[in-house]
């Protein structure tokens, strides 16, 4: 049995359905209380549980053969909270724990990356059995961006317009999680997830314009004001000035011995979104 925590968010609900696909038994840990249909649907166990306050994780963890730590998005308490969860998995003899990093996590300009950076250090030192998925960007990231380009003919890049993201599709990640958290051989491995090309704004605009028949152009949107204080908006930030001036680029060879197969392309994950009009 497999433990998945942020089980609800997009990353965590992929994760669930690749390794439900293989036929693993999943817990998903949530922390809204209520149905979960989503997950129950896919046949998980689903248990409430809190990963930003001091509680028992033993019981959660009872009887798991592995666990895939996600951390919610942009929380100010991942580097001290995902070290507390590896000495939980210690105590409570989990076999195996495959953490979900980022692409660079030692890039600390952004906060978010920093503290994935120190739990990558705390897990080598856990005392578990450990391996690390470090996605890029995923394609996922555009889909709101896609459909405001269908009604405006613009996407609104906060990155700029010259350098480039190698999106990965989140279906890959999650079949790649699916990988290091069943297969041997993989123990203290950091495997890199990303997607096969880069990608400026310009060169996304122009994959979406293909995607519907019409152009799409991209346009800069230059941050104003100070940086922001609170954590989320500062990583944010943070984030797309580091994209603007350096890019997020990785190499997609990693993924591809993973998966057995090249990752999907970023025209291949738009053929999977809906447009209005067309016949389904
Ligand atoms: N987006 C990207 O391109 C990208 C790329 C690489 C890595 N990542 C990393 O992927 C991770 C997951 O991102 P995501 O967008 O899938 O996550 P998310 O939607 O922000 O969060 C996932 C889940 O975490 C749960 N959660 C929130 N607060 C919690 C708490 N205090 N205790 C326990 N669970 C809590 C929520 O559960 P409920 O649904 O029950 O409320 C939520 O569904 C992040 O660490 C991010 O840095 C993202």
């Amino acid at each position: 049995m497999i433990v998945v925590t942020g089980a609800g968010g997009q990353t965590g609900l992929a994760v669930v359905r690749a390794l439900r696909a293989r036929g693993e038994q999943v817990r998903a840990v949530v922390n809204r209380r209520g149905p979960r249909p989503e997950l129950t649907d896919l046949g998980a166990e689903v248990v409430v549980g809190e990963l930003t306050q001091p509680m028992p994780w033993s019981g959660l963890l009872s009887g798991a053969d592995a666990l895939y730590l996600i951390w919610p998005n942009f929380d100010p308490d991942e580097a001290e909270g995902a070290p507390a969860i590896f000495a939980e998995a210690r105590r409570a003899g989990v076999g195996r724990v495959v953490y979900h990093s980022v692409l660079r996590p030692q890039a600390r300009v952004m906060p978010h990356h920093a503290a994935k950076d120190l739990a990558q250090e705390a897990l080598d030192t856990s005392g578990v059995p450990w391996r690390v998925l470090q996605p890029c960007a995923y394609a996922q990231n555009f889909d709101a961006q896609f459909a405001e380009a269908v009604r405006t003919g613009v996407l609104r890049s906060y990155w700029g317009l010259t350098q480039a993201q190698s999106l990965v599709d989140l279906a890959d990640v999650a079949e790649a999680a699916a990988v290091l958290l069943t297969e041997d051989g993989l123990d203290g491995g950091t495997f890199e997830a990303a997607g096969p090309e880069p990608l400026t704004a310009p060169r996304i605009a122009e994959l979406m314009g293909e995607r519907l028949g019409r152009e799409v152009v991209a346009d800069d949107v230059i941050p104003a004001g100070e940086q922001p204080t609170a954590y989320a908006a500062r990583c944010r930030r943070t984030m797309f000035d580091h994209y603007r001036y350096h890019g997020f680029v990785g190499s997609p060879r990693v993924l591809t011995a993973l998966l057995g197969r090249p990752p999907r392309t970023f025209a291949e994950h738009l053929t999977t979104l809906d447009v209005p009009g067309e016949q389904g």
